[in-house]
């Protein structure tokens, strides 16, 4: 086991380094920016089903869910295509209108969950066309839904999802691009504008990555904390639900995640200076109304935690600490913000002893329901 871990103390955090490289292995051979060209051949071989569907479901669970969430605001984007993001649980037993023209995208690492499953054959019984986006090769899912792509990241062990989330949001963008490509709603230069960013990722990730050793002395600083918040917005809200998830996973410390603006609708009333919040605050994602939340939260003395873009100094002369990861494009960000939010879970997690790649009460996936 101590080979398998390449070195690293724990699963989670090989894997947590592994996603420059597994990032890159998704769309390898699938994106060609010089040749303007993505090419994915569960997409290509249905793209009249892709073009005439009214809307996406998307179904998951868990982070796969927040996965979803995160390509709802990129498909809305890109492809102008109306998504619905759904907790496969909720979506099997509500009898939920679905019909030939809806194209549902099941998203799951081990390609085995109970309830994703049991929705992609509800759907199918209705008459839509069942997408898959898993890593695991051959899997259940894998085997039912009609057509897929596979995330590539490689195995992951680790009980909490690193690598697995962060390729699923690169599978879910190739596909937004492509679909956005056929349908022309982005032009050539915005999509080879945007195959650019994307492959300069993993680098960027690689830089994220440096932050390790400074955002170990902040869980120092937090890590007996009973409560955290996490806060973002847009294409980080989701993003701010996977980092609190990640620390309740593997810290079992109470954490929510809240869109910045729903703060005033609730959270607000938690925040004294014994609260530790993180917030997403890249320059591009409405900035300024996150950098107005993080005023809230200081005149509340709660403790800031900011993660933001290389050279910002807004933030920096707010916030208690702030974590810089390098510019991208909004869109490609939470690629970039969810690092720093698995480090800091990790560390936590360490230095309070807890059990990382195998939490209490949580399997890698979940068989049954
Ligand atoms: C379990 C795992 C999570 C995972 C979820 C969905 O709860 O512990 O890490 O996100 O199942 O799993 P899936 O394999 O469908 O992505």
């Amino acid at each position: 086991e101590q080979i398998e871990k390449g070195g690293f103390d724990h699963f989670m955090l090989k894997e947590i380094y592994e996603q420059p490289s597994a990032i890159q292995d998704t769309f390898r051979g699938r994106m060609l920016p010089k040749d303007a060209i993505i090419k994915m051949a569960g997409v290509e071989d249905n793209m009249k089903t892709f073009l005439n569907a009214d809307r996406i479901i998307v179904v998951a669970c868990g982070t796969s869910w927040h996965a979803g969430l995160v390509s709802e605001y990129i498909f809305e984007n890109l492809a102008r295509i109306p998504v619905e993001v759904e907790y496969a649980s909720e979506f099997r037993y509500r009898n939920p209108v679905i019909t030939d023209k809806d194209v549902v995208i099941a998203i799951s690492q081990s390609g085995e969950t109970a309830d994703t499953l049991a929705a992609i054959k509800l759907a199918k019984s209705k008459g839509a066309f069942v997408f898959g986006v898993c890593n695991v090769v051959g899997s259940s899912i894998a085997r039912e839904t009609d057509a897929g792509a596979y995330t590539h990241a490689g195995p992951e062990i680790g009980v909490a999802s690193t690598k697995a989330f962060t390729t699923q949001i690169t599978v879910l963008t190739l596909i937004a691009l492509r679909l956005a490509r056929a349908k022309g709603t982005i032009t050539s230069t915005e999509f080879r504008h945007h195959m650019i960013e994307l492959e300069l990722i993993p680098e960027k990730v690689k830089k994220a990555l440096e932050s390790d050793d400074y955002v170990r002395s902040i869980a120092e600083i937090y890590k007996d904390a009973s409560n955290f918040l996490y806060l973002g917005r847009g294409y980080n809200f989701p993003v701010a639900l996977e980092g609190a998830l990640k620390l309740k996973e593997i810290s079992y410390i109470h954490a929510e995640g809240y869109p910045a603006a729903e703060m005033k609708h609730g959270p607000i009333a938690l925040i004294d200076e014994n609260m530790p919040i993180v917030v997403i605050a890249t320059r591009k994602g409405h900035y300024d109304k996150v950098v107005s939340n993080i005023e809230e939260i200081k005149s509340r003395s709660g403790k800031i935690i900011g993660i933001v873009t290389e050279g910002d100094t807004t933030v920096k002369k707010l916030a208690d600490h702030v974590i810089e990861v390098p510019e991208s494009l909004e869109l490609l960000s939470p690629l970039l913000t969810t690092i720093p939010l698995q480090l800091l879970s990790y560390h936590i997690a360490v230095m309070l002893d807890k059990n990382v790649d195998q939490p209490r009460n949580l399997a890698k996936s979940v068989t049954v329901e």
